[in-house]
């Protein structure tokens, strides 16, 4: 079947489509249908039924005989380790924690949190999560641990799994005085924790509290598979929104294995056995849904890589990996091929290895730049499918679907709406735009299976947030437009969340912690371009009248705390002072225009600028950071 003729297929009947698709996956209750709208605008999937993920992921491939298959290559450059564990090994070993935690007195519906760095042991704890229907919350392991008490707060946990250190090319990071310093800060207290103590690190374990991931595994019968109701959420994970509260987006249990397992083939075409490989990290969406979840659902082969696109220990890593584990389909964000790129502009690395496995190259999370595109397709000789999607949506939304048929490329769009998608460009309005003209990206509502339901305990901000500017759509938060072909262009955020990297951040949200600076009286940050994160923070503050520190003093200060305040990954490090800050006579301050001003694009005055000459002192104040580039 075309494209097309797929796409058409779910238009007309989308119950009929989903539950074809449900039939791929074993339940132990099947549902008696998809959709479940009594609730509208809040929609739930194949709620009556019983389902479980981790039987999904890993049971049922032993069960069909396929127990020797690997089901998890862990490669660690930078610590130089390696493993292998097939579907039987994984079986033993989330039965195994599952059973421990059990023990421990969690049950269907706790919650966990998990906060891990890249190693097999983070896929099995949510797996052992998802055997057991405890909830997990996976936090990345970049984030510090006032972002941990926030989110330990919000999910109240029972227990935290976490491992006693992370490896970064700057050095070992100790997680567990971050665990420590979050459990501290936190008003909720967790009952537990099971902590992964690595050969680089120990980490101190406090009495009555922290357990050793192996021995508290001893003599725990290992647990079987707990049914979950189809709408029963299988984790909760926390994404940036626009304040410093972030937003815990809710997964549901059966709509969300059943759009994984379809996307494996139809998107990355991919099939049991094959070896798949996301380069993201577990605490990410792309982590959960296809490090973890996808393609163990599909019965492949995953890679969790423990090191980074450069520099571990160079940039020739990610072929040797995709050589030396047969790697067909490959996913990774634009930043880390600019990152190779920048260091290997003629692809000497790229020709030392035989990629010949390598079918396909997909990458998605930020925007795609042509030339990044082009330079892979011309390193790798594959195509190279730009794929956009979001954390509350959990797999993609607009893919040039390579299982299905692969459709002409267009630079810099990420090509076509796929099933259970119907993407619309509306203007302030509500009102839907012809083809090519800038606006609101939206989804008509139901969304497809496996996307948010809700918020975690926020169902008012989940609708004010996602639902209420356009009733009857889900808004994405971003703009774009769409061509005559139905090609979707994404060409900007309409809140402050920017992309850093590859990683979503709250702009709000850091000028929240740089507002709470003694010296700061008011400040903006913006989202900025660079060469390789594709965006950067930059921060203007105005300082209190009477501060004495010297403006440099209070920006080391401010960068240091929102580096302790959100984390090392904000990459909060550009920021300069300033007497004041351009606003509207209302007194919004004019972001947008700074932002142009400091990306060199074309900007007009604003008609309701209070005082145009403090867009001089910003142009000044940019030159001395060195912007525009
Ligand atoms: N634990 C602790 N610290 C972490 C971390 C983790 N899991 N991940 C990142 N950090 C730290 C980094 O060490 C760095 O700290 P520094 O300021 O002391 O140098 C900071 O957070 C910023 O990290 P990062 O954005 O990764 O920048 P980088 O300069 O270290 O590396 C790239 C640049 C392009 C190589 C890297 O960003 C990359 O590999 N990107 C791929 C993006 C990706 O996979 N995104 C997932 C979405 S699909
Ligand atoms: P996250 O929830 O972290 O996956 O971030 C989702 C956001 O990243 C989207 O709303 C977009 O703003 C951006 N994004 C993701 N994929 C793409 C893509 N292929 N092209 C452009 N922007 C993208």
């Amino acid at each position: 079947m075309s494209y097309k003729e797929v796409y058409g297929k779910w238009q007309s009947n989308p119950e009929t489509f989903w539950m074809e698709a449900a039939n791929a996956v074993s339940w132990s209750k099947q549902p008696t249908k998809a959709l479940f709208d009594e609730n509208a605008p809040i929609y739930e999937w194949f709620k009556d039924g019983e389902i479980n993920t981790c039987y999904n992921a890993v049971d049922r491939h032993v069960e069909a005989g396929n127990g020797d298959r690997v089901a998890i290559i862990y490669d660690s450059p930078i610590t130089g380790n390696s493993a292998k564990i097939t579907y039987a090994q994984l079986q033993e070993k989330v039965a195994s924690l599952g059973g421990a935690l059990q023990a421990q007195g969690i049950t269907k519906g706790d919650r966990v949190i998990i906060y891990m760095p890249m190693v097999a042991e983070a896929l099995i704890a949510m797996l052992a999560c998802s055997r057991i229907g405890a909830v997990h919350s996976v936090v990345f392991g970049g984030f510090a641990a006032a972002e941990l008490a926030t989110r330990i707060d919000d999910a109240t946990p029972k227990a935290i799994i976490a491992a006693s250190c992370g490896i970064e090319p700057s050095g070992v990071i100790a997680y567990k005085p971050l665990i420590d310093g979050a459990i501290e800060m936190a008003a909720h207290k967790v009952e537990f924790c099971v902590i992964l103590q690595r050969d680089q690190l120990a980490a101190d374990m406090v009495t009555g509290r922290d357990l050793d991931w192996h021995d508290c595994q001893k003599g725990a019968a290992p647990a079987s598979c707990v049914p979950m109701g189809g709408a029963d959420p299988v984790y909760i994970l926390y994404t940036s929104g626009t304040t410093g509260q972030p937003k815990g987006v809710v997964r549901p249990t059966g709509g969300h294995i059943v759009a994984l397992n379809w996307t494996m083939k139809n998107i990355y075409n991919v099939d049991p056995g094959d070896v798949f490989w996301a380069a993201s990290d577990v605490g990410w969406v792309v982590g959960h849904s296809y490090i973890c979840y996808g393609p163990l659902i599909n019965g492949n082969t995953t890679i969790v890589f423990e090191g980074k696109p450069i520099g571990t220990p160079d940039a020739g890593t990610f072929w040797r990996v995709i050589e030396e584990h047969g790697v067909k389909s490959f996913f990774t964000a634009p930043t880390a091929f600019r990152a190779i790129k920048r260091v290997d502009p003629k692809g000497e690395f790229v020709k030392k290895y035989d990629l010949s496995c390598l079918k396909y190259l997909f990458l998605a999370g930020e925007r795609a730049d042509p030339d990044t595109i082009i330079w892979a397709q011309d390193q790798l000789g594959v195509p190279v499918i730009d794929h956009w999607w979001q954390t509350e949506i959990g797999y993609p939304a607009v893919c040039n679907p390579a299982g299905i048929e692969l459709m002409p490329v267009k630079l810099g769009s990420p090509a076509v709406p796929l099933p259970g998608f119907d993407l619309q460009i509306l203007d302030d309005e509500g009102i839907e735009l012809p083809r090519g003209e800038l606006g609101a990206i939206v989804i008509k509502l139901p969304l497809p299976p496996g996307t948010l339901p809700t918020l975690w305990n926020a169902e008012d901000r989940y609708r004010s947030s996602y639902l209420e500017t356009f009733p009857g759509y889900y808004e994405t938060g971003d703009a774009g437009y769409m061509d005559e072909d139905g090609y979707l262009y994404i060409m900007a955020r309409t809140d402050d969340v920017i992309n850093v990297a590859g990683h979503r951040l709250s702009t709000g949200q850091m000028e929240e912690v740089l507002a709470s600076h003694p010296d700061v009286a008011e400040c903006a940050v913006l989202g900025v371009k660079d060469a390789l994160k594709g965006q950067l923070p930059m921060g203007f503050l105005c300082l209190n009248a009477g501060t004495e520190k010297p403006p440099e003093v209070v920006i080391a200060e401010c960068v240091t705390l929102v580096r302790k305040t959100i984390g090392p990954v904000a990459a909060f490090k550009l920021a300069c002072v300033v007497d004041r800050l351009p606003k509207t006579r209302s007194g919004k301050i004019l972001r947008g225009t700074m932002a142009k001003i400091a990306d060199a694009e074309a900007w007009k005055m604003p008609a309701t600028i209070d005082d145009p000459v403090i867009l001089d002192e910003i142009t000044e104040a940019l030159k001395g950071l060195g912007y525009p580039l």
